[in-house]
């Protein structure tokens, strides 16, 4: 696995002068963000070797390259999902990509179902833990040069960080709450049963991806910061039937603010 994340590598350093510190997942909810970015240079997934292209509408992909909040910043606008089918291998490999360009901070938005009472739906979580209900990316032979078998997870969403940003929101007067993500595959949404079961079982919110990213990150000490856009709710008594576009819609009234806390966190983080 070494060789073929340093070959990636390797092509995508050849076409940028750009040294990224931080990597930024391009979820539901901050695709308003590459507007921002200073970019250097764009490249399609399909253009880079190893990588696997996404399916998913509103998801297509490219890394972008730039500067963002005075940092050197790579970005995934579009990311892979388990439920399309791609191994955990596959959708977590750009992570490895990114650590291999140096990457020390990875920055991922979703979209998720409110489970939580106190939630409604535009609301902004920071991820402070998350239960994997997902197969582990990390089954299967361990190469020890990339990280260990066995890794620590009692810290997986940065504490420092979580303040800081919370600190960030605070200032600017943007709400939001902390709180737990059950990382699920999809791809349908959940029967009023499985809502009430996942917040039963300590979740705050539920959704489809980050937790295979934030688990690879942490096996090769990645620091992670992670934020949910609650899209809908899975609340008893405020269930209704939701689409795809529903999620799109919810989200993309959230992108401002949440383009002002990236932004900010980048301008005030030391990662050197
Ligand atoms: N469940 C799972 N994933 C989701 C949801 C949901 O309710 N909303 C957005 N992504």
């Amino acid at each position: 696995m070494l060789e073929t994340i340093k070959e990636s590598a390797r092509f995508l350093q050849a076409k940028t002068k750009i040294q990224p510190e931080a990597g930024i997942i391009l979820g539901t909810g901050l695709g308003g963000l590459t507007s921002e970015i200073e970019i250097d240079t764009s490249i399609p997934y399909k253009l880079i070797p190893n990588f696997t292209v996404s399916t998913v509408e509103g998801h297509e992909g490219k890394m972008i390259f730039g500067k963002l909040g005075r940092k050197d910043v790579v970005a995934m606008q579009g990311r892979l999902h388990f439920y399309e089918g791609h191994s955990m291998y596959d959708i977590t490999f750009p992570i490895r990509v990114m650590n291999e360009l140096g990457v020390r901070l990875l920055i991922i938005s979703n979209a998720s179902g409110g489970l939580n009472p106190e939630f409604e739906i535009g609301d902004i979580m920071f991820i402070r833990d998350h239960i994997n209900l997902m197969p582990n990316p990390l089954i299967g032979p361990n190469n020890v040069k990339i990280g260990p078998r066995f890794v620590d997870m009692s810290k997986a969403y940065d504490p420092f960080i979580l303040k800081l940003v919370s600190d960030i929101a605070l200032d600017k007067g943007i709400k939001h709450h902390t709180g737990i993500y059950a990382g699920v595959s999809g791809p349908t949404f959940e029967t009023p049963a499985e809502y009430n079961y996942f917040h039963r079982i300590g979740a705050d919110a539920v959704g489809m991806s980050t937790v295979p990213e934030v688990i690879v990150a942490r096996h090769m000490n990645m620091k992670c910061f992670a934020v949910s856009i609650i899209t809908d709710l899975g609340v008893e008594g405020k269930i209704v039937e939701i689409s795809h576009q529903d999620v799109i819609e919810a989200a993309k009234l959230v992108e401002p603010r949440m383009t002002t806390i990236i932004k900010t966190l980048l301008e005030q983080i030391r990662l050197k």
